[in-house]
């Protein structure tokens, strides 16, 4: 049987991502299977509540997140993506270690990890039976626009990622620029035309690939 593909949706926050992977649920629930990172299995999820909703790992280090969040994706890896992909359907994860990259080595100005973050990709992707990510489809839009975004979402929705300043997101959309100047197989999808015009756009570059037709 042919293998499922592992495809990573990916952006700042309020990229519009979350809406995008909505649209993509309604339309191919059933023939994918979609996940989200950090979490997606049961123990992934308790790294997710440390490392993205307590607000102590705000306070840590860049490599302590940078370690949990390498963490929750071999957990997600082994016990999700794997057998997923070869029952032969595709995994769809919203975010992936292209976020590692751009958060945890962008946004936190911490260049001493890329050679790590390459390191940890052959430690974890290339185990046998596995394989990095086919494709990240990676919502681009202006560091100001993504920002104003969240800001106007307000309080509630918002993690201690979100309430960085503008600088913060400047450093990680160059992040996940400069990602897919070092890894092959990213798009970069323009994010900031109407909702359903970005939709569009992603299904033409699933369709592009032949991994589902529009
Ligand atoms: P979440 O609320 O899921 O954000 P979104 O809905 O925007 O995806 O929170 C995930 C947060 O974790 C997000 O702010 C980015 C951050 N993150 C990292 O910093 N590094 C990583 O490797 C991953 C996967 C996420």
């Amino acid at each position: 049987m042919m293998q499922g593909q592992y495809i990573v949706f990916d952006g700042m926050d309020g990229s519009g991502k979350g809406t995008q992977i909505e649209f993509l649920q309604k339309k191919f629930i059933g023939t994918v299977v979609f996940t989200r990172e950090p979490g997606g299995t049961p123990f992934a999820e308790e790294i997710r509540k440390i490392v993205r909703d307590n607000p102590l790992a705000g306070k840590s280090t860049p490599l302590n997140n940078f370690l949990l969040f390498w963490a929750a994706r071999e957990e997600l890896l082994h016990n999700l993506i794997v057998p997923t992909r070869k029952s032969g359907k595709h995994v769809f994860s919203d975010r992936g270690d292209s976020s590692t990259f751009a958060y945890q080595i962008y946004g936190e100005a911490n260049n001493g990890l890329i050679t790590p973050f390459f390191e940890m990709r052959k430690l974890v992707f290339e185990k046998a039976g596995r394989q990095p990510p086919h494709l990240y489809i990676v919502f681009d839009l202006p560091a100001e626009v993504a920002h104003s975004r969240v800001m106007a979402a307000g309080g509630s929705k918002r993690n201690h990622f979100d309430t960085r300043k503008l600088d913060y997101y400047e450093r990680v959309r160059c992040g996940f620029r400069n990602f897919s100047a070092h890894i092959q197989n990213v798009v970069l999808v323009n994010a900031e035309g109407s909702p359903e015009a970005v939709h569009e756009s992603v299904l033409n570059v699933l369709a592009e690939r032949g991994i589902l037709p529009k």
